[in-house]
């Protein structure tokens, strides 16, 4: 067993100070639109060093296409940066990770690559996985690679304030299955369950606060520190089969991703914990985290686990089903055995505890219809 620490990480309200360590270096930084115009960003510029050139790229939409790589790895390889900061939701920092990744293929040197999430969900900042779509086959790809690691994460509480309610909602549940995967993933150690159940406590008592008021920064900080947790478990237990269908349904329907994730989740974990050694150890961790009384039976104690993640889910106004989604079922159900077939190819799948056919995710797919 193997449990390494890649990434540097500064958590808290002064994390930005670490910039003030550079100096006469070229910083090359990825972002979207909507991170181009924000205070955000103006308070990131103001953090480089005036001795430093920076230059943006902001052409980052939601599941990134290999198009929008390609394009950033040709203003990349023409900047020649020193520093890379990838600063944004998931979508920019893995977008981030594969512009350097290739350009590095072809040569580029860069020093340092920092991550700085504005959203509390994927915990790309401290993960090896990098997700890039493909419009055209309508599949989103998970690279994993240990050069995808960010050298550095910055966890600034205070770019998180201005993510919308929907948002926080559906980030917030990608870290729960993050850290719910990790869990009963096949490379889950005592080391990745120390992160993953910690993230999981943290979810459950701060994201209903993060949600309700999003200037909350104890619970926007809590949430960072959430995700980040669950970012480090996944990366060394493992993903399964959650993620496995939510990249496809993110690839056929721009079901955002931790929405995707947090419509399958109950069905998941029940499917999984008909296997006796995956339902002890989610009774296990439904105990830890206090959900379950001490004398319940594993099988009480995973039910409590389920009710503690649909009673968030409620409280976040997560829609149950594809249906109130407006998704047309008629759509879905045409593209039931190409989602299954894609999801049990999916990176992501190997880890899960248990196996699963085509059929079993059909099944799956039907519950969330
Ligand atoms: N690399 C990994 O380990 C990993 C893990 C899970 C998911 N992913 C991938 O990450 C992507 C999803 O990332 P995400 O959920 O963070 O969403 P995202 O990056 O797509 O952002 C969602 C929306 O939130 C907005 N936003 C971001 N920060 C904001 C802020 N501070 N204030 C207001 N709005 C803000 C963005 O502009 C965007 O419109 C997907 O492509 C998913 O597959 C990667
Ligand atoms: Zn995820």
């Amino acid at each position: 067993m193997l449990f390494t620490v890649r990434t540097r990480i500064y958590s808290g309200k002064e994390s930005l100070g670490y910039l003030n360590t550079f100096a006469n270096k070229k910083v090359w930084i990825v972002c979207d639109p909507f991170l181009r115009d924000s205070d955000a960003l103006r308070q990131l510029q103001q953090a480089i060093p005036q001795t430093c050139t920076v230059s943006l790229f902001f052409d980052i939409i939601p599941d990134p296409p290999i198009a929008t790589i390609a394009a950033g790895v040709v203003n990349l390889q023409a900047t020649e940066p020193e520093v890379v900061i990838g600063v944004g939701g998931g979508s920019a920092i893995d977008a981030a990770k594969a512009m350097i990744y290739f350009a590095r293929m072809q040569g580029a040197s860069i020093e340092t690559f920092i991550a700085i999430p504005t959203t509390s969900g994927t915990g790309s900042e401290v993960t090896h996985a990098s997700v890039i779509s493909d419009p055209q086959k309508k599949i989103k790809y998970p690279l994993f690679d240990v050069s995808l690691y960010p050298d550095v994460a910055l966890l600034v509480p205070q770019f998180v304030v201005s993510v919308p309610p929907g948002v926080t909602a559906n980030t917030g549940m990608d870290v729960l299955t993050h850290a719910l995967e990790a869990w009963v993933a096949t490379g889950a150690s005592d080391f990745t369950d120390a992160f993953a159940a910690k993230s999981v406590r943290l979810v459950l008592q701060y994201l209903p606060r993060a949600w309700r008021d999003g200037q909350d920064l104890v619970a926007r900080e809590k949430m960072h520190n959430a995700s980040t947790l669950a970012g480090m478990a996944f990366s060394q237990a493992g993903l399964g089969l959650n993620h496995a269908i939510a990249h496809q349904l993110g690839g056929q329907f721009h079901l955002p991703h931790g929405l995707a994730n947090a419509l399958l989740l109950p069905h998941v974990v029940r499917f999984n914990a008909r296997d006796l050694s995956v339902r002890q150890k989610y009774a296990q961790l439904s105990r830890e985290c206090g959900l379950s009384p001490a004398h319940a039976t594993e099988e009480e104690a995973v039910k409590y686990l389920l009710k503690a993640i649909e009673q968030l889910s409620a409280e976040l106004h997560i829609a149950k089903n594809m249906t109130a989604l407006n998704i047309d079922a008629q759509a879905l159900t045409g593209a039931l055995s190409t989602i299954a077939a894609a999801a049990l190819k999916d990176a992501t799948f190997i880890t899960n505890p248990v196996t699963a056919t085509e059929k079993d995710i059909g099944t799956l797919l039907q519950a969330i219809i």
